[in-house]
């Protein structure tokens, strides 16, 4: 059941800190200073030189995310939209890891990309959340990210999951030690049950419910979360929304900054990227629009904005894990303010099994 909550989606967001918990555990090992992944062969993690990341949805997200720590940590990494993975043209390089994220480890686009990797000659990693999936028994290796049963259609602990566990899988791929990913991955769970304790984005979605338009910007690790910021908005309130990462902003969609579209501006990291962003916060606020602030530092940014969601601060690499719980929690209560069906958005299933 929905133990209290209203929708089944309210409920896996609170349930995140645990789905965290559960994802780490037996993966990091404090005494020795490393993160380890018992499930993935020794022999993979040798042979790896490179990796290929295909997946949909929300679950490409976060393999964005995945990417940008896995290149940080020199391992030359690409992205693939699952329905777009094309083997004959971007060919397989030896030392290829073809790794599919997938929540439901069904979904068509991602195994159809995973076999032609299969047939290519690839290893295959399944990084999913259920157990003997398709995905799980078609590859080479299977990571599961434990997030428990999701029944929400909209992906929200799953996402989380998943991007502790690509962090845990840059780690363990990297193989540095003392791995400086530990103490983040240890605190996500009190770090993200801050945010549920303490997060204003009830009342802030009840000041921007009535918009023409959301936009979500983010740089670095936050473009990710600013693209699935915009999707969860989008899936669970029909209202028009669209992640930028903040530097293209200018470049185009400026032109539909009005004081009717909400900006939602993830304000992490080294201050340089931090003062860019900002920059680009100037930008919309003097066309008017709302400004609302995402940030592990609101005495530098509090000035710009309407609305500031405040994060603890935490490791830059995994703070988008937790940024990400503020706009999920901020599209729940836009699509509750409109009295939305949320765990069943109009067209869309759990589970896409066609191509
Ligand atoms: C968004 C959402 C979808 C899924 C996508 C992939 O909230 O749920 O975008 O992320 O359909 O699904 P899986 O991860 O099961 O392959």
């Amino acid at each position: 059941g929905k133990s209290g909550y209203d929708h089944y989606m309210l409920k896996e967001i609170y349930e995140q800190p645990q789905a965290i918990r559960q994802s780490t555990r037996g993966r990091i090992l404090e005494l020795d200073g490393s993160v380890t992944l018992p499930d993935l062969p020794e022999s993979i993690v040798e042979e790896t030189d490179r990796v290929q990341f295909v997946a949909c949805g929300s679950s490409y997200y976060a393999t964005q995310y995945g990417a940008a720590l896995l290149r940080e940590r020199g391992i030359p990494t690409q992205t693939f939209v699952a329905s777009d993975y094309d083997v004959e043209r971007i060919p397989l390089e030896s030392g290829t890891l073809v790794v599919g994220v997938t929540q439901s480890g069904e979904t068509a686009d991602t195994l159809g990309a995973l076999r032609d990797a299969n047939r290519a000659g690839a290893t295959t990693l399944a990084v999913t959340n259920v157990v003997a999936s398709s995905a799980a028994r078609e590859c080479d290796a299977t990571v599961y990210i434990r997030a428990g049963p999701e029944i929400s259609v909209a992906a929200t602990k799953s996402f989380a999951s998943q991007q502790a566990t690509v962090a845990i899988l840059a780690s363990v791929l990297d193989g540095r030690r003392p791995n400086p990913f530990l103490g983040g991955l240890r605190d996500l769970p009190s770090d993200i049950q801050r945010v549920l304790d303490t997060s204003n984005a009830r009342e802030i979605a009840a000041e921007i419910v009535d918009a023409d338009a959301y936009f979500f910007i983010g740089r670095g690790y936050q473009w990710p979360v600013a693209l699935e910021g915009a999707l969860k908005m989008k899936e669970i309130t029909y209202a028009h929304a669209e992640g930028f990462p903040a530097g293209e902003l200018k470049h185009g969609p400026l032109a539909l900054v009005t004081e009717r579209t909400p900006v939602v501006a993830l304000v992490t990291g080294s201050n340089e990227v931090v003062e860019k962003t900002v920059g680009n916060v100037r930008e919309v606020e003097s066309r008017g629009a709302p400004v609302v602030v995402v940030t592990d530092s609101p005495e530098d940014v509090a000035h710009l904005a309407d609305f500031v969601l405040e994060v603890p601060e935490t490791n830059p690499a995994l703070v988008p894990v937790v940024t990400n719980v503020q706009l999920q929690l901020l599209a729940y209560w836009t699509a509750y303010e409109l009295d939305r069906p949320i765990d069943k958005p109009r067209n869309l299933a759990k589970s896409v099994t066609v191509e």
